[in-house]
């Protein structure tokens, strides 16, 4: 169980002048102006086209042409379980270090020579600007793949005790059948890591990515295979999801599903999963990380410029659309003057662009779905009589889907804002009597169906502690004087609970737990 000990990978700073700078923005335009890329779908290894082309465009420019990528209907389905399933006993039974090897191997393909690509493509195709492509397309998913491997050696360690005489141990097996991973298109590391780690415990895996992030994905195939993954452990077929989920659904091989995306689709794909369990030959493992609507607690001893930076970056980095990202916050009366002129000012001064140029901090929101869905909202406060907008409330969809920051102040701790998953620019924040915390906290608890992530910014020790209590069931992930975004692989083991998924924590040996089916050998002499 000698593995590389795992070290997260360095964040590049891309400074404007620098070398790194250059070759990034460099491959950003190559790929912004490269002829009409076609992708594929990748089925047992080979490249599959059909003859339906599913137009791409970058969000923030949405009347340019990428390029296509080719949609999948039911048989191209049924092909990658088959070439999942062909390429499974193989992939099982090779040594563990071997399949380890592939993707430390990817880990250092895309700590270098493909991180400009990965970075690029997920600049042009999901609006991230460049420290958010950099810390999710590189560096997570690279610690993903490194941190990974230490965790299959700590579950393979784990051995029950034997005796004189008898000899008592554990195979850590992959599962019988195939995996299905459908992910989100809000982080590419998510996608790989969805994938990645059924198949670094042995398992193979069908992959169905967002369709509006197949450009990043087609990268991740293309770095796996780099990297030696044999053919058809990981198949990506680009189709819709009901579509594949009519053949998934209804194999008898289907081992599991591996989700991350919004709660409403995780809560029917398991309800369809459940009318069909009478046809699989095991019970399937159903890991799911789904929405969120984050909180900011603020105790009346906090500093009021730390809480303002707090929400301005936890809040609209990625324009908001986070699963992790704070969309509600309560603040005490007594701060709240200086926590509102800070966070006016730094939201105000968020310039708004195309990721291309680098000082943009506010990129474009996913798709027009989004962006209406969005704006819907904003008007929502607009037209209320029990809100305000402080900052922001523009939006403008005509050249690329761009949606102002937007803070929101009710004075209804239950406003609609406060309550629903909105996955865009928009923080709503409620002010509350300064010596009303622990009423306070009982409504931050009761006020979402969702778990995922929160914070509590304070200096008062007692009042931490009431908090951490009192919201120990609010989030999967809670900060203590930080912003709710942010977890990095290796320290922080991320996923939430009650609406937010079955919180399995992506970046943990819990998550590789439940890709293994375990049989006991007891030997006796
Ligand atoms: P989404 O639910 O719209 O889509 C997620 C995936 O499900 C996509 O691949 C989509 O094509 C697929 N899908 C949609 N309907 C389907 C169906 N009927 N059958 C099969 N597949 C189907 O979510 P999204 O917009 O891509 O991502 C945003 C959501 O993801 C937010 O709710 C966010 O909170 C959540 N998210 C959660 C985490 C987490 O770790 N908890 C991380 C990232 C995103
Ligand atoms: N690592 C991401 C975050 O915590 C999901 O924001």
């Amino acid at each position: 169980f000698n593995v590389p000990v795992p070290v997260n990978e360095p964040v590049r700073a891309y400074a404007p002048g620098t070398a790194e700078h250059k070759n990034l923005i460099d491959k950003y335009k190559e790929l912004y102006n490269q002829p009409q890329i076609d992708i594929p779908m990748y089925i047992g290894g080979k490249e599959v086209r059909t003859e339906k082309k599913r137009p791409m465009a970058p969000p923030h420019d949405h009347q340019k042409l990428l390029g296509h990528y080719n949609q999948g209907s039911a048989v191209h389905v049924e092909q990658a379980i088959e070439a999942a399933m062909n390429a499974r006993e193989a992939w099982a039974n090779t040594p563990w270090e071997q399949r380890a090897a592939v993707f430390l191997r990817a880990a250092e393909l895309l700590a270098g020579p493909f991180r400009d690509k990965m970075n690029a493509a997920t600049m042009l195709a999901q609006s991230k600007n460049v420290f958010q492509a950099e810390i999710d397309a590189a560096c997570e998913m690279i610690d993903f793949f490194r941190f990974n491997v230490q965790y299959l050696t700590t579950i393979y360690k784990d051995q029950p005790i034997s005796s004189p005489g008898v000899w008592n141990r554990v195979e850590y097996r992959p599962l019988e059948g195939f995996i299905y991973a459908i992910t989100p298109f809000n982080f590419t590391s998510i996608c790989a890591n969805l994938c990645a780690s059924p198949a670094l415990m042995g398992n193979v895996v069908v992959w169905k990515p967002a369709a509006s992030q197949v450009y990043s994905a087609a990268v991740i195939m293309e770095l796996f295979q780099a990297a030696g993954l044999p053919d058809g452990v990981i198949n990506m077929v680009t189709i819709d999801g009901p579509t594949a989920g009519e053949v998934i659904f209804k194999h008898r091989d289907f081992g599991g599903i591996h989700f991350t995306g919004s709660t409403e689709v995780f809560r029917g794909l398991w309800k369809n999963i459940g009318e069909n369990l009478d046809k699989y030959k095991s019970y399937p493992r159903i890991v799911g990380e789904t929405g969120g609507k984050d909180f900011v607690m603020v105790h009346r001893s906090a500093k009021a410029a730390e809480v303002a930076t707090a929400l301005s970056r936890g809040a609209f980095e990625y324009q908001g659309q986070k699963c992790s990202a704070a969309s509600r916050a309560y603040i005490p009366s007594n701060i709240w003057a200086d926590v509102k002129s800070i966070l006016v000012s730094q939201v105000s001064s968020m310039k708004m662009g195309s990721p291309e140029d680098t000082s943009n901090f506010i990129n474009a929101v996913i798709d027009k779905k989004a962006f209406t869905k969005i704006s819907e909202y904003i008007d929502y406060a607009k037209a209320a009589s029990d809100a305000e907008i402080i900052v922001g409330g523009n939006y403008d969809g005509s050249k690329g889907y761009f949606i102002e920051p937007t803070v929101i102040v009710t004075t209804n701790p239950k406003f609609k804002t406060m309550e629903e998953e909105i996955f865009g620019p928009v923080l709503t924040i409620h002010v509350y009597d300064e010596y009303k915390y622990e009423e306070t906290l009982h409504i931050v608890d009761s006020t979402s169906e969702y778990a995922l992530t929160g914070s509590i910014m304070a200096t008062d020790r007692y009042a931490i502690t009431q908090a951490t209590d009192a919201l120990r069931n609010a989030a999967g992930n809670f900060y203590i004087n930080d912003k709710p975004t942010g977890a990095v692989v290796g320290q922080q083991p991320f996923g939430g609970a009650r609406g937010s998924g079955t919180n399995d924590k992506a970046g943990a040996a819990m998550n590789l737990m439940r890709w293994v089916s375990v049989r006991t050998i007891k030997e006796t002499f």
